[in-house]
This record gives structure tokens, sequence and C-alpha cells, in this order.
């Protein structure tokens, strides 16, 4: 017998993936560069499924059923590389690779042309869920040709993590970088949504003093509302968990700088080349940026800069109310957020010329996935319902919700500010809110300074046309028409 599937790269992501695989019902070819990972994985789990181990990458190549199937799970970068051209040399036109890291996208793209050119299917393929999700199902991302997903269609359905309804979290997004793309977007939302829950987290600890575990309870709580999601309920595990060696609070003993691997930098860098404005997702960026920059930090302790001891300004009647503005505000945020990022899979998908549906793209984010939530039922009905226009925000159920969050919201990041707490994401979320719904912006102001010093030209609100001030140094300003 035959393999209908192989995955390369046998470390945690990937042994996962392949038990997946075999426990539903695939026959997994897998092949390790050290062969101790493949012995390892079939001695472990070998009675899991079918399992054909290779040891060289001949001998996986030829255990494979036409077209051969092949999920890279290695590292990003340059072993990934390595395997698609050593594949590629073995292959046959019609064979599929599948690139089940995370890839930035024009890399994807390039690949999938090269191999396009050697008659080879490249399929780049996000897959979000961790260790845990690779092996009790993903929510998976799929780009390259049309053509592939009638072999990957089945064998990624029969892994996939099922939503409420029984739906596989898979969809064939689109073609080329599609799937790369749709995965960076998730990563960039997914940093926006962690940042807002630890500012959250914040306003809680250093605004009201409350304790971690007062905290964890209140996560708790707040899973049972419209926030319910994994990111809230693991934030209510983190903070329960007290450090065995010093009986101090987790939360306290891990350092205060945050790290990342990328994707969220991605997200923003393509948001600025398309452009379209993910200023939540940029904030979290940069919010972990500068827990990062030690040196400052440092210095702002030993000359401490001036500003008030962080809390908020509250009686102790006002608190428990303070709590739920807390959670109105994190909801808004986060509509807002998540707004952002469709629009980037929006403008995304017009320029780079794919055709994504986007209600289907929170379909597949509603289990597996790290910000699988309640909450993107309500974005798929959104699509699914046609009513939205140019902005999810405008749909009539986060409109509203936005309406009656709005009073909260203001009052947290105002009291924020009068505190001295940061609250990067939650602020930048209300402005953005209030910059749309202004009838004018200052960026009338910003086109005269243009004008005025770089002769950039702006346009009239009383005519079309593009015009120039001849702006004279006595005041005697002439208005001429350049277009
Ligand atoms: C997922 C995650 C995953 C990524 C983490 C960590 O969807 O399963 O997005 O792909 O490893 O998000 O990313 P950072 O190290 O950049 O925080």
């Amino acid at each position: 017998e035959k393999a209908n599937i192989g995955v390369v790269g046998l470390a945690a992501m990937g042994a996962a993936l392949s038990r997946n695989l075999a426990r539903n019902g695939n026959t997994v070819a897998v092949f390790n560069r050290s062969s101790w990972r493949t012995d390892e994985l079939i001695k472990e789990h070998g009675e899991e499924g079918k399992f054909i181990p290779a040891h060289t990458l001949e001998e996986f190549v030829n255990s494979l059923e036409k077209p051969r199937t092949v999920i890279i799970m290695v590292k990003a970068g340059a072993p990934t590389e390595a395997f698609i051209q050593k594949l590629a040399d073995l292959f046959e036109p019609g064979d599929i690779i599948i690139d089940g890291g995370n890839t930035y996208f024009k890399d994807t793209m390039r690949r999938e042309k090269e191999m396009a050119e050697r008659g080879i299917h490249f399929v780049g393929c996000g897959i979000s869920g961790g260790e845990q999700g690779a092996l009790l199902g993903p929510s998976m991302m799929p780009g390259g040709p049309e053509e592939s997903w009638k072999k990957l269609g089945p064998i990624f359905e029969s892994i996939a993590a099922k939503a409420e309804d029984g739906s596989p979290c898979v969809t064939h997004i689109g073609e080329n970088g599609a799937g790369h793309f749709v995965k960076m977007v998730h990563n960039g939302i997914e940093y926006a949504d962690m940042q807002l829950i630890a500012e959250s987290y914040d306003l809680l600890r250093r605004g009201l003093g409350l304790s971690p575990a007062e905290i964890a309870d209140i996560f708790d709580e707040w899973n049972k509302t419209e926030l319910n999601s994994y990111l809230i309920e693991i934030t209510a595990e983190v903070l329960h968990h007290v450090d065995e060696k010093t009986g101090k609070p987790f939360i306290d003993i891990i350092k205060d700088q945050a790290q990342m691997k990328g994707t969220g930098t991605w997200t923003v860098q393509t948001a600025l080349d398309l452009p379209v404005p993910v200023s939540a997702i940029a904030e979290a960026v940069f919010a972990r940026g500068l827990s990062e920059r030690v040196e400052q930090r440092e210095e702002a302790q030993k000359n401490i800069l001036a500003g008030p001891t962080p809390h908020v300004e509250l009686s102790d009647e006002e608190k428990k109310a303070f709590i739920e503005d807390v959670r109105h505000a994190l909801y808004a945020s986060k509509i807002i957020a998540y707004a952002q990022g469709f629009d980037e899979i929006s403008e995304g998908a017009r320029q780079y010329n794919w055709t994504i549906d986007l209600g289907a793209v929170a379909r597949i984010w509603r289990a597996g996935c790290i910000i699988r939530a309640q909450f993107l039922n309500r974005i798929s009905d959104a699509y699914d319902s046609g009513e939205i226009t140019s902005s999810l925000v405008f749909n009539p159920y986060f409109k509203k919700s936005l309406e009656e969050a709005q009073n909260s919201w203001r009052n947290v990041v105002a009291k924020a500010a009068l505190g001295g707490i940061p609250v990067p994401a939650f602020s930048s979320c209300l402005s953005y809110y209030d910059a749309l719904r202004s009838d004018r912006l200052p960026a009338a102001l910003i086109q005269g300074q243009r004008d005025l010093f770089g002769a950039h030209t702006y346009g009239r609100v009383d005519k079309p046309g593009v015009f120039h001030t001849l702006w004279a140094e006595d005041g005697q300003h002439e208005v001429e028409e350049t277009r």
C-alpha cells in the first residue's frame, strides 16, 4: 500500500499533524532529516493509524501514491526552501508540495510560480492552533492552485477542527499566496487581541489594585459573555497559575518583555504597503517592541519620568462598574481590531487578484486556531447576511455593539490617561472609531501644509480638479489649477 500523504519534518508540529492524519484514516509517509525522530514517532504512536516510515528522501517519495502529496513542516526560511528543492527534483508534474509553516506570502507566491514552471502544484498553507491544534484539529488556510484542492480538500477536511455546527475549519482560501496571507493577518489579529487583553489586565491590576487570582476570576466570568474565546480562557488560566518554586503568582515571575517571531510585523508592513490602517495591530507590535527596549526602560526607572503613580481614580462603589467598563471597552476595541484585519484581507485580495470569501475566513477561524471565539460566528453571519458595506463596523450588530460600549470605552481611555496607565491599543481603536465618524478630518490642514512647503497640490470641496496655491511672502496668494 502507498501513502496518500507524506509529512517531512517530525518536530512537535509535524509529528502532531502526522498523527492527526493517521488517526483520521490517511496512510501517512513520514520522514525526518535525523531519523531518530521518525523511529520515535513510530515507536510511540505507530499503532494510532497507518504510517510508512522512511529513512531516505527517495524511499519517502517512492512510498507515495500519485499525485504525490507532501506537507513540509520544517523551520521557515532556509530549511523549508531546501526541502522544496529536494522534493521538486524527485517529483513529477501534477505532484503537490505543501508548505505548512508561517511563511511570508510573497515567498509563497514566488515559489508557486517557480514550481508551476516545473508542473508541480505548490500550496502555501497556514496552520493555526499550535501543537494541540495540529494533533486534535487545526484551523487550516491553504492557498495554491485550485486544482490541488481536489486532492487536498478531503484530506484536510478529515483533520481540521470542527466548528460547533460540525463543519471543518478549512477552505481553499484562494490561489498562490492567499493562504499564507490570510494566516499572516490571523496572527496580526492575534497580536491585537492579546494586547487588548493585556491592557485590560493592567487596568485591573495596577489600575484597581486587584490580585492576579481576582482578575483570573473576572476573565472566567467574561468568558461567559460575548468575549468568549480561547485567548480569554487561557488568560484566566495563566493568571490563576501560581509559581511552584516561589509560591508567587506566575504572572509576577515572568519577564515583562514580549517576544515575537515576525508574522505580526509582516502584517503591519504589508498593511503599510497596501495601504490599509491596521492601527490596533501596529500598536500591538509596537507595544511588544517597547517592552523589549530594556535599556530605555531601565533608564526611565533610574530617573523616573514624571507622572502619576499608575492608578485609576475611583471610589470603592465605582470599582465594580469600572470592571464592566473595561469589559465593554475590550469588546468594542476587539471589533475595531478585527474590522481592520478583515479590511487588510479584503484589500490584499483586491491587490493580488485573489477571490477570498471573507465569511468563509471567519467560519474557519471559529475553531482550531488561536483566535477562535464565539465572536467569529457574528462576523461570518455578518458577511453571509450581505449587510456589510465597506467595513464590518457598519454591520447592524457591530454598529450597535460599538454604540452601546461607547461610554464605557471613553471612560476607560480617559481614566487610563489621567491615571498614567498605557493603553495604546484601546486608545488607538477609539481614535480610529472617532476618525471614521468625523465629518471633517484635519487631513485638510495637512494638505494645506503640503501645498505650502512642497507645492504638493490639494483638492477643493467646491469643485473638481487639482489645485496649487502660489504662496507669496507678502500674503497675496493666488490659486492655480494645475490639472
Ligand atoms: C498559531 C500561532 C502560531 C505562532 C504564535 C507565536 O496560529 O498557531 O499564530 O503560528 O507560533 O502566534 O507567534 P509569535 O512568536 O510571533 O508571538
